[in-house]
């Protein structure tokens, strides 16, 4: 197989590993992404589909990617290799071109992140919603945006070249724990605003002629988000569940990590909205801009907005940065088992080719869309599918007993999961590939090329 034999680190405690989970699920797929999808795609009608996209196809399909790292130890390549043949072998490598991709623009909106917690300290945020959109364009491109984002690669380089336990699990003991308290006292702080009650009615009462009408569109966007958040479809949750050496409960270590998963996004939704709707602002409208241009104007309104504002971008790049250690882990990890290069090259190597890859994306935001919209509704839906029909239908006895490991007897549950895989997973993921295709051509036609005509 072309591996060397190094001996694999492991996570030191059991806090450790759900901590690096949730860290890696818990990002800006939930404070940047969540919200303004629920915005586009019909407010409280999204939500609800979301939550059922998460339970019954992320729960699941997560399980899926934990036995598989547990199971083999190896990074996303070479565990593919072993649990599949022939063609199969190769779905690792879908996950590592997806983790590269995904990584080099994730990096430059958290590069935003870090940019507008600092504008906060220095002039605070402007109040006029144009003028906060002017500053976001000049902010989000170019130069400032490229700086941003080399900053912020950097930072994951470091931690993830200290390894597992030095770098990595103490990263998210200090981080996790941090987000939660944040965002929990924020939404205390949303409550009192005096549009909460309107934000609570269309964030949280659906309105079923919207699904209906709207499905085609939200059924891509729910399932593409659903992956998303939960850093699944790229082999993350493979990576993180190689270096659990003990027999664990994996269904109760998903459950816990889904759990805070949602939480956090639905809580970043009862901080955003409130906010929204008491500057006045639709939430349909702001798009990708979201949080830095609406929710930033209203911080440029509200007493004292310029400390919450801080606080809150603050802890949007803490989010990221714990989800990006997981992204370049995921390249690391390959790098490391089956190439033998050492831990901080491979970090700097990998970390230097994502920030070139991000450089496009720090440039236009066409191009930030371009990339977003193929690594999300395309490439983690394919990886996530190939990889449920695999487990699911090709080595489902393995998948089963390596459950069972730390948890005993299925019985009837095992079977329950296998079968849950096998048909609404790879049903949804199938629908939600075909269905994000469409979009993406969509995008390239109405979005891509004509900014390529402007050029
Ligand atoms: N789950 C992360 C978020 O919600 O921001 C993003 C992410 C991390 C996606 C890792 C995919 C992944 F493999």
């Amino acid at each position: 197989m072309g591996s060397v034999d190094i001996p694999r680190e492991q996570w030191a405690t059991r806090i450790g590993f759900i901590f690096a989970a949730v860290g890696s699920a818990v990002g800006l797929g939930n404070i940047w992404r969540f919200p303004f999808q629920v915005g586009q795609e019909g407010g409280a009608a999204f939500l609800l589909v979301y939550l059922l996209f998460i339970i019954l196809i992320g729960f699941p399909a997560m399980l899926v990617e934990f036995v598989v790292g547990r199971y083999t130890e190896r990074n996303p390549v070479g565990a593919l290799k072993e649990v599949g043949s022939g063609a199969w072998a190769y779905i690792g490598w879908i996950f590592v071109a997806t983790g590269f991709v995904i990584l080099s623009y994730y990096s430059v909106v958290a590069g935003w992140t870090i940019r507008y917690t600092l504008l906060g300290l220095q002039d605070g945020y402007l109040a006029d919603a144009a003028e906060a959109e002017g500053q976001f364009v000049e902010l989000a491109s170019g130069l400032d945006a490229i700086l941003f984002h080399a900053l912020f690669m950097a930072v994951v380089i470091t931690i993830v070249a200290y390894g597992i336990q030095r770098g990595i699990e103490l990263a998210v003991k200090v981080m996790v724990p941090a987000i939660i308290v944040i965002t929990v006292g924020m939404a205390a702080y949303a409550f009192t605003l005096d549009g909460a009650s309107e934000a609570y009615a269309y964030y949280l009462s659906p309105e079923f002629s919207v699904i209906a009408a709207e499905w085609t569109s939200i059924l891509p966007a729910a399932a593409g988000q659903a992956f998303f958040t939960l850093s699944l479809g790229m082999g993350v949750m493979i990576t993180y569940a190689s270096y659990l050496g003990e027999d664990r409960n994996l269904a109760e270590d998903g459950a816990i990590v889904i759990g805070f998963d949602t939480a956090i996004a639905f809580i970043t939704g009862l901080i955003v909205f409130p906010i929204l709707f008491t500057a006045g602002v639709d939430p349909a409208d702001p798009g990708a801009g979201a949080i830095f241009v609406s929710l930033a104007a209203a911080f440029g309104d509200l007493t004292l907005g310029w400390l919450i504002g801080t606080i809150f971008f603050g802890t949007v790049a803490i989010a990221a940065l714990s989800s990006a250690i997981s992204l370049m882990e995921v390249v690391v990890s390959y790098i490391i088992d089956e190439r033998g290069v050492d831990r901080s090259r491979a970090a700097i190597g990998i970390g230097s080719g994502m920030f070139l890859l991000g450089i496009p994306s720090a440039y236009d935001l066409v191009l930030l869309d371009l990339f977003d919209l193929f690594a999300d509704q395309i490439l983690l839906v394919l990886g996530g599918l190939l990889l449920t029909v695999l487990v699911g239908w090709l080595s489902s006895d393995l998948a089963v007993r390596e459950l069972e490991r730390g948890i005993g007897d299925l019985g009837s549950i095992g079977t329950a999961w296998i079968w849950a895989v096998r048909v609404p997973v790879v049903l949804a993921l199938l629908a939600a590939l075909y269905l994000g295709v469409l979009e993406y051509i969509e995008f390239l036609q109405e979005g891509f090329l004509p900014w390529l005509d402007e050029q």
